[in-house]
């Protein structure tokens, strides 16, 4: 396999707006980013993906758009992110920016020309419909309702797949292309060093518009339906690519969700459309049609059988991309351990069975102290369009108040955006001001200043983790080495190994509050990491302790 410069980073993914606040107005801001930069590089991560910092509403937190070549002032300037691009590079690092092209904001003057003369070339830009001759497809938008909505001040109707300040992008016309791949280049000479790419499967809808079979009581359809009638993607994507990252040795990751069974090596494969997707099998473990508030519980098993199950699908093509959370879901470690059972120990078993899985290690801005779902006091503390619209999905379907906001608490997309803890002052250190969503009420307990002080915090085990990921001796084993699950039917056990032609490594975790005996194949060799104290060892028998975590030779 050819080897790519990526192949070996670690990433971390910063929310800008919740990572830290260097003027005191309570949004994180490039500043802020500058000024933790030595605590990531002392980390030990390689490559920081930016969620977006472009002008914008911030109607969904920044991904509507309305300059693609501009920062939000509420973020910084454009010296400050050139300032940014020049720090990382400077401590070896790079920096990823959140490519959202799907659509732009309904602010973006492609959008308001298009209101003004959708007849004109602009109307050209997006999906527009005769409002006269009715919706042209039931589909219901991500984030609720129709799709299509009333184009103001004309007789159109225009698409969202997203929010209704959202409008799709039209793909189709190879001016929006050219424009598009303008700005990815106009970036890349910047000196980024690529790009995640936002809910690009999304951009090829099947034409003519149609109705799909509807899915719930309000006649409309969920826009999965749509991707499994879409055909002719690769097109876009395979020029995109030609156009822009090839050019420049991008590294890029897909937010790709439903791809058809056999297409995983176009998308990641070596000449695939990108360097990497991510592993969102165990995100939609248990998805309703019927919304969040029906959403299936998973557990330990559910959590390693979707991980290996991945894993085998994504072998002898490419490289997934691991995640426990990002800042679309909860905590990971309030989603895949127990309730109740969230201790450091636990995080450390969570963190490390991820991490070191085949495919492109990403950290979550938080994850590395063990950072938690938040408690929501009501929906009016909520500040994301995706939750609003699911409590009001619970409400709809019969839930009263307080069943609904316990339904959504559990999913919501804040909790993975309430600002980053990093001490215990007022703010948990994130403002001087008011932070724009509150801080986790935690955060005495859980900050990284604390951690940083503790040879045994979550932390510190972090450092460890990504220390042992790059050690000469086990690096390669760890990015190219086989992933080959083990004792796969012994319960509440996660193991598996990563194998080469230099070394054989298990990696284990008791997935329990329980402790747990496992008889292995071999007596263990060398223990590389160890969550506990001790191991307790009979010849080729271990006698785990609850939620331990190992990585040994053998
Ligand atoms: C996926 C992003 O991660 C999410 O935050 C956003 O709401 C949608 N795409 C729409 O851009």
């Amino acid at each position: 396999m050819e080897r790519k410069w990526w192949h070996d980073k670690v990433f971390y993914q910063i929310y800008p707006k919740s990572f830290y606040d260097s003027n005191g107005d309570g949004i994180g801001d490039l500043q802020g980013i500058i000024q933790k930069l030595d605590y990531l590089k002392d980390l030990g991560v390689d490559v920081l993906w930016l969620s977006p910092i472009y002008q914008s509403p911030l109607a969904d937190q920044g991904y509507d758009i309305s300059d693609y070549y501009a920062i939000d002032p509420r973020f910084g300037t454009m010296e400050d992110m050139d300032e940014l691009i020049a720090e990382a590079k400077k401590r070896g690092m790079y920096l990823l920016m959140d490519l959202v092209v799907n659509h732009c904001s309904d602010e973006h003057p492609w959008f308001e020309a298009a209101k003004k003369d959708p007849d004109g070339p602009y109307g050209d830009f997006f999906y527009l419909a005769d409002k006269k001759d009715g919706r042209p497809s039931n589909w219901r938008s991500c984030f609720g309702g129709s799709v299509w909505d009333p184009l103001p001040g004309t007789d159109k109707l225009y698409l969202h797949i997203f929010h209704r300040k959202q409008p799709d992008l039209n793909w189709e016309n190879p001016r929006v292309r050219r424009e598009i791949y303008k700005n990815i280049n106009w970036w890349l000479e910047k000196g980024l060093g690529g790009f995640r790419i936002d809910a690009i499967i999304n951009i090829k809808k099947p034409l003519p518009f149609c109705d799909y079979e509807p899915d719930r009581s309000d006649g409309l359809c969920s826009v999965s339906e749509m991707l499994k009638h879409a055909e002719g993607i690769g097109e876009f994507l395979g020029e995109m690519k030609r156009e822009t990252f090839a050019k420049y040795d991008a590294f890029t990751v897909g937010e790709v969700f439903n791809i058809k069974e056999d297409e995983m090596r176009d998308f990641i494969g070596p000449d695939g459309y990108f360097s990497s997707m991510f592993d969102f099998n165990e995100t939609i473990f248990g998805e309703s049609p019927n919304g969040w508030y029906d959403m299936k519980k998973i557990t330990g098993e559910d959590y390693k059988n979707c991980c290996f199950e991945a894993q085998e699908r994504a072998e002898g093509i490419g490289f997934l991309s691991n995640i426990i959370e990002n800042h679309d879901e909860p905590r990971g470690v309030s989603r895949y351990l127990p309730e109740g059972e969230h201790s450091p120990r636990a995080k450390k078993m969570l963190g490390g069975l991820n991490f070191l899985l085949k495919g492109l290690p990403f950290i979550y801005q938080g994850q590395e102290i063990g950072m938690e779902n938040t408690v929501f006091s009501s929906i009016d503390v909520v500040d994301d369009i995706s939750t609003l619209d699911q409590y009001q999905v619970a409400l709809d379907a019969g839930l009263s108040p307080e069943e609904a906001l316990k339904a959504v608490s559990a999913y919501s997309r804040d909790n993975a955006r309430t600002p980053v803890q990093w001490d215990a002052s007022p703010q948990a250190g994130f403002t001087s001001g008011t932070p724009w969503l509150s801080v986790n009420s935690n955060y005495r307990e859980i900050n990284v200043a604390a951690q940083e002080q503790d040879e045994t915090s979550v932390l510190s085990f972090y450092k460890k983790l990504i220390a042992l990921r790059k050690h000469p001796d086990y690096r390669d084993t760890f990015v190219y080495g086989r992933l080959i699950p083990c004792h796969r039917e012994q319960k509440h056990l996660m193991a598996y190994y990563r194998k080469d032609a230099q070394n054989t490594l298990l990696v284990i975790g008791n997935y329990q509050n329980r402790p747990q005996e496992v008889t292995l194949e071999n007596a263990p060799g060398t223990i590389l990491l160890n969550n506990c104290e001790r191991l307790a060892a009979d010849g080729k028998t271990l006698f785990l302790e609850p939620y331990q975590f190992l990585v040994m030779t053998i």
